[in-house]
């Protein structure tokens, strides 16, 4: 499979099509945003540690009963996936309180909670995307009432297994955003990336982070949490 012409660039990731109508190709960069791309930097290698946790991760959810787009790994930073159209909800799951959750509720991060959290957040850089509830995804047509259904058991189904898998590495799932896409022929499958960027790893012996936040927060280590987390799942 060959890159074709780029499709789209976005702040970490770009798009290629192919020879085919319902491929692309998806190209991981080293490339780091954060606070709405306000800050911008680069961690190195971090393309090479997304592009492959995330197609493995993929390849287990498959054969966990989760559809996704996952088609084939080209090369270190590369992979054919399907083409969708992505639904423009960032979905939430927490299992522990962080990040926005903590700052909104005026909470200290590290609360288990008793049940795993979802929300949504409209996915639109001019507004910055807000968080927004089913009902107005619904009036703003983003998504239909049975698409957001399938989106909720999905997301769930993800966060069962994927907990259980980071936590036999050592790792916690503190929380992570997932992305869906529509095929053509009308199904949601979980596309996107899985990686330290989308989601929250703190080592369960000591709490260390192990994920983007190193970087959204100046802590340093950012390159050797991307290879510690790298290590853990490939062992490598
Ligand atoms: P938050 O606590 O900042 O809302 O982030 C929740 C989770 O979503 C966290 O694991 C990081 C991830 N995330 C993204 O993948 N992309 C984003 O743009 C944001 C804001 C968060
Ligand atoms: N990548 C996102 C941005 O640039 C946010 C983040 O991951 O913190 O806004």
């Amino acid at each position: 499979m060959e890159k074709q012409q780029q499709l789209y660039e976005g702040k970490a990731k770009k798009v290629y099509a192919t020879e085919r109508d319902d491929l692309v190709i998806v190209s991981y960069k080293d490339d780091a945003t954060a606070l709405d791309g306000l800050k911008k930097g680069s961690i190195r290698g971090k393309g090479v540690v997304n592009n492959r946790m995330s197609n493995f991760l993929m390849r287990l959810l498959e054969k966990e009963g989760v559809p996704t787009h996952f088609v084939k790994e080209l090369n270190d930073r590369e992979t054919v996936v399907k083409k969708v159209s992505i639904v423009p909800l960032e979905v939430i799951i927490r299992n522990i309180s962080a990040g926005s959750f903590a700052k909104r509720y005026g909470v200290e991060e590290g609360i288990v909670f008793k049940a795993p959290t979802i929300e949504f957040s409209y996915k639109n850089d001019e507004l910055h995307d807000p968080l927004i509830n089913e009902y107005h995804a619904l009036a703003l047509g983003l998504a239909t009432g049975a698409e957001i259904e399938r989106i909720k058991s999905l997301a769930f189904k993800v966060n069962s297994v994927l907990k259980a898998y980071f936590s036999a590495l050592g790792v916690r799932l503190v929380d992570f955003k997932l992305e869906f896409g529509r095929t053509p022929d009308g199904n949601i499958v979980l596309a996107d990336e899985i990686s330290p960027d989308t989601c929250r790893f703190w080592d369960a012996e000591t709490g260390e982070k192990l994920d983007k936040d190193r970087f959204r927060r100046d802590m340093g280590g950012v390159e050797e949490a991307y290879g510690e987390m790298m290590r853990r799942v490939f062992g490598e």
